[in-house]
């Protein structure tokens, strides 16, 4: 199933399901995001917008997303919440972005990076549009074989593709990949199973 359908199926629910539960670590990614006023932002994956009101009035967000269905909802809450500060949502995708180069001051995505296929290009894009020594801020899960949750997550791995995410997705080889250089690490969410990453843009 492509990643469009699955996010379509998820677009009336997600907010529902997975609002609460991942807000913590939205609260904390726009903190360590330590943007300036007047900063342009870059989010990856801004999905139905739960984090767009977290944000300072003070910076400019740009959101882009590849499900049509995901962004509506974003568009319907901005809307309703009345959100001066968010310049566009757009339909993109993050593996073939259409801004030019350094087009941002940070970009942060939030729980996207196992959904999509392909994180070398998703990070090299990433790397691209930000300004150089930009903040780069990635939360997501990883799999780690060492926890308990570690066992549980492994059975999940075969229904990756209806579940929209690949359960089994480890910081390691996520980091090899993609040639992030990490600042820090820092544990988010219920049981600190969720990961925020920090990173400065090395242009590399
Ligand atoms: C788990 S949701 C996270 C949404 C939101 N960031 C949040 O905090 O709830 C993953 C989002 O990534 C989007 N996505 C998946 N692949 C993408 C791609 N290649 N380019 C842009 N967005 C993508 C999905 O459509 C979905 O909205």
């Amino acid at each position: 199933m492509s990643i469009q359908k699955v996010y379509k199926r998820y677009a009336k629910v997600y907010n529902f399901y997975f609002g609460w539960i991942f807000n913590p670590g939205r609260k904390m990614a726009v903190q360590l995001l330590n943007a300036k006023p007047g900063n342009r932002i870059l989010e990856v994956g801004v999905g139905t917008g739960l984090s767009l009101p977290l944000y300072s009035k003070e910076v400019k967000v740009v959101g882009i997303d590849i499900s049509p269905e995901m962004l509506e909802r974003a568009r319907e809450l901005i809307n309703e919440v009345k959100l001066k500060n968010i310049e566009d949502l757009l339909l993109m995708d993050a593996e073939n972005m259409t801004f030019p180069d350094d087009s941002f001051d940070c970009v942060v995505a939030m729980y996207v990076a196992s959904v999509i296929p392909n994180p070398k290009k998703f990070i090299k894009e990433i790397k691209r549009v930000c300004k150089p020594g930009g903040p780069i801020v990635i939360i997501n899960h990883f799999y780690r074989p060492e926890r308990f949750s570690g066992k549980a997550i492994e059975l999940l791995g075969p229904l990756s593709k209806v579940l929209g995410f690949r359960p089994n997705f480890s910081l390691d080889n996520f980091l090899k990949e993609t040639g992030l250089v990490v600042s820090d690490e820092i544990p988010a969410n219920i049981l600190d199973m969720w990961t925020i990453l920090l990173s400065a843009n090395d242009k590399k």
